[in-house]
């Protein structure tokens, strides 16, 4: 997916946007459509808090991001951009948000928007339930936490 371009809320074909996310790979058109017409499309300006680093997360509310357009900073200790710790650049086609889905604890950090943001959000209800029926999406959820896992234990290393 090209990722580049914000177009207006109302003219965004949401199942276009998942197909193109690799989370989704592979994923027949019946899923696709069924996880669209829960998807929440958002877009936001840059500097916004997407994410706030020791929020509880409701069932219903926004809780799995699949960022579409934009790129996005995920930060601990931080209020803003400027602040706390830098753990991660994310770009168009990343998701954030997992990590408290799973584990049922507050966020672990806050994700800012460092450009004007695009993305679609799916809620734990309806994160779990594809978790349960698409073992291949639990797969890749869990290859990229076993990624951000390495790649902290080498920031670590390295004395960042
Ligand atoms: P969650 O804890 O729900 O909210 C903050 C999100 O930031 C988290 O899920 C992950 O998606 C992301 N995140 C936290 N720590 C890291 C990390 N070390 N590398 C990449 N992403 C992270």
């Amino acid at each position: 997916m090209s990722g580049e371009q914000i177009v207006r809320e109302e003219q965004i074909d949401r199942e276009a946007l998942l197909r193109g996310l690799p989370l989704f790979d592979g994923l027949s058109d019946d899923r696709l459509a069924a996880l669209a017409s829960v998807a929440w499309v958002s877009t936001v300006p840059a500097g916004a808090a997407i994410i706030e680093e020791g929020d509880e997360v409701l069932d219903d509310e926004e809780g799995l991001f699949l960022l579409v357009a934009g790129t996005v900073e995920v930060r601990k200790g931080a209020t803003d951009t400027s602040d706390g710790r830098l753990l991660r650049t994310l770009r168009p086609g990343e998701f954030f948000g997992e990590m408290a889905l799973i584990d049922a604890h507050p966020r672990s950090a806050s994700v800012f928007a460092t450009t004007e943001v695009q993305y679609l959000a799916i809620s734990r209800w309806d994160f779990h339930r594809r978790l349960r029926s698409d073992p291949d999406i639990a797969l890749r959820i869990m290859a990229t936490l076993a990624e951000r896992l390495r790649s902290r234990d080498e920031d670590e290393d390295e004395g960042a």
